[in-house]
């Protein structure tokens, strides 16, 4: 289905979104798990709002206690620069015994993972990692470590599942091929 300049055709399918989630979960719940036995606090940290749908999957598949702690990024583009702001920030402190884990929708430039992997490395924490449902590396510009990728897709602006055309088309349950970038 086409709506407008958007290809709605699915690119990654609800079924291949919960295989992927369930694997993830399962990974992360094995690394994790020593440290969370040991007294220690894993910290999901999903990036709003496109992390929405995926954060909320994924903490379900990782069986281990966790606390989630939503951030929001705001980007501008000037004329050269992107200049990038925390609309909401951590709400809580961070300590020696707290791992973060950033949760995003898509890694697509880096910006936006190297900002915050630079901000929260300057925390107290004992780890800092980063989660991303989909990666999309021929437009890097930011060199960045994923820890855990879903998905690879190509080099075209996705949408569904959390990820937006202009605020809208998020509550797709698949990711669509939306338009080529
Ligand atoms: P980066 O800073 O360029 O890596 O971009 C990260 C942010 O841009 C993501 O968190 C998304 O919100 C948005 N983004 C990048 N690519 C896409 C896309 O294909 N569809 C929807 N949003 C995207
Ligand atoms: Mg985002």
């Amino acid at each position: 289905m086409v709506r407008g300049d958007i290809d709605l055709s699915v690119l990654v399918s609800k079924t291949e979104i919960d295989s992927i989630v369930g694997k993830l979960g399962a990974r992360i719940a094995a690394d994790y798990g020593p440290v969370v036995d040991a007294g220690d606090s894993l910290v999901l940290v999903p990036v709003l709002n496109g992390a929405i749908y995926f954060g909320v999957d994924l903490s379900r598949a990782i069986q281990l206690p966790l606390e989630i702690e939503p951030v929001k990024v705001e980007s501008y583009k000037g004329d050269e620069a992107v200049d990038m702001n925390m609309a909401l920030d951590l709400r809580r402190d961070v300590g020696p015994r707290d791992h973060l884990l950033v949760v995003e929708d898509i890694v697509d430039t880096g910006m936006t993972a190297a900002m915050l992997l630079d901000r929260f490395k300057k925390t107290e924490a004992a780890s800092v990692r980063f989660c991303s449902l989909l990666d999309k590396p021929t437009r890097r510009i930011s060199p960045v470590e994923v820890d855990y990728i879903g998905a690879t897709v190509p080099d075209t602006f996705v949408v569904g599942y959390g990820l937006d055309y202009n605020g809208e088309y998020r509550n797709l349950p698949y990711v669509a091929k939306g338009v080529m970038s």
